[in-house]
């Protein structure tokens, strides 16, 4: 008898989804939702990256690309990386030493979105006895593709301000700790990463060679930008302190286009070349005609949605703040509320009863090892906000 179970490894059953399936089971009845649990921005790809991507297919770009990325896009995103850092240093550039060019230089590889340039991180750089650090509450993803590659993955707990400073970092440090996933502005907190605690990062990942992977996907979403040395206005980044690091930046949620599967990694040289390798032997390229348009995204502005969702987030907190401890998120589209604690109830019954008023959110145990908050996405309309807001604060009061 044919039994499927019988060829489902182990390492597919530990990933256990049912939290988030769970409120995607109880909402699929809802009629017109407040929908707050949305991961990306609701506007749609500009009309430009479009129009790019169609006359990359009526051209023939159409096949297998170097699994590194096309050179235009390369050439962008390398010139993107000095301007921003200027204590990076390409692998091709002429100011290398000859014999450190491999451990100081950096070189970048184009991925299908942040995920893959994950995927391909922790397939590169740690595996079975290897302790990844990764923050409470974090990006669901960490701790599954940790244990997928063998890893064992070792929450650090940032409650209630979720900076994910070193001294939380520094109690779970053993001989076997591989790897520090850090993000910046974060998911599902919208928590930004000060310029002290990413220079501080640096330092303890420096002082006991561990690898740094600063997942950047929502750097331009950032409402908290501090100063560079050329004077422009960023967001901090352990990269601005150590050339040494992985830095995974994506198109998914800049562009609105998460459907379209593109991200970078850069980083050192050595790694790098690893991880292209283990891409050509499994994404093999991203999507030919997303790199064609990505490179054009690339010189898109789209600071006015950012001010749009600055707006929203500061809506959502002046009007929940009276009702709710929620520490203000500097970037991303999240907030991360506490369940008020007069209605005794666990992150996950609050967003049963949220439901039940026809609000969508996602319970904080999604993320976290605790139960005692709730992820807000207010990448949505200014009216289903102010619907939204109206029915949180109800549930506050009930
Ligand atoms: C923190 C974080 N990293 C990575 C990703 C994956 O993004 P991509 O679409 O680029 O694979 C997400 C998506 O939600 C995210 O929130």
């Amino acid at each position: 008898m044919f039994d499927p179970d019988r060829f489902i490894h182990a390492r597919a059953k530990a990933v256990d989804a049912s939290g988030i399936r769970r409120v995607f089971d109880l909402a699929a009845n809802l009629k017109d939702p407040v929908n707050f649990s949305i991961g990306q921005p609701d506007f749609d790809v500009p009309q430009a990256v479009k129009d790019a991507a169609i006359a990359a297919i009526q051209k023939g770009m159409n096949r297998y690309t170097q699994t590194q990325g096309i050179k235009e896009l390369q050439t962008r995103i390398t010139g993107l990386i000095t301007a921003e850092f200027p204590n990076w240093q390409p692998a091709s550039s002429k100011l290398r030493t000859p014999n450190s060019e491999l451990a100081t230089s950096f070189a970048s590889l184009v991925t299908s979105g942040v995920s893959g340039g994950l995927v391909l991180a922790l397939m590169t750089c740690v595996g079975p006895g290897d302790e990844v650090l990764i923050p409470d509450p974090g990006f669901v993803m960490y701790k599954h593709l940790v244990r997928l590659v063998g890893a064992t993955p070792v929450l650090v707990d940032t409650y209630p301000d979720f900076q994910l400073t070193a001294a939380r970092l520094a109690k779970h440090v053993t001989p076997r700790t591989k790897m520090i996933l850090f993000n910046s502005p974060g998911n599902p907190t919208g928590i930004v990463a000060t310029d002290a605690v990413c220079r501080e990062v640096v330092k303890l990942a420096d002082e006991h060679n561990i690898l740094l992977l600063s997942d950047e996907i929502y750097d331009e979403f950032c409402y908290e930008k501090t100063p560079r040395a050329d004077g422009s206005m960023k967001c901090p980044s352990p990269a601005t302190y150590s050339d040494r690091i992985l830095l995974l930046r994506g198109f998914s949620k800049t562009y609105g286009m998460t459907g379209w599967r593109l991200g970078y990694a850069a980083g050192p040289a050595a790694i790098i070349e690893q991880m292209t390798k283990l891409q050509q032997y499994t994404f093999v390229c991203a999507p030919s005609m997303v790199q064609v348009a990505g490179a054009v995204a690339l010189d898109l502005d789209m600071s006015t949605y950012v001010e749009a969702y600055r707006r929203k987030r500061d809506t959502l907190v002046n009007a929940l703040r009276p009702h709710y401890q929620i520490t203000t998120p500097g970037g991303a589209f999240y907030a991360f509320p506490k369940v008020p604690d007069h209605l005794k109830l666990t992150g996950q019954q609050f967003i049963e009863r949220a439901i039940s008023r026809n609000l969508l959110a996602i319970p904080g145990n999604v993320f976290s090892d605790r139960d005692t908050h709730f992820r807000l996405s207010y990448a949505c309309d200014d009216q289903m906000l102010a619907r939204g807001i109206e029915i949180l604060i109800d549930l506050a009061k009930s």
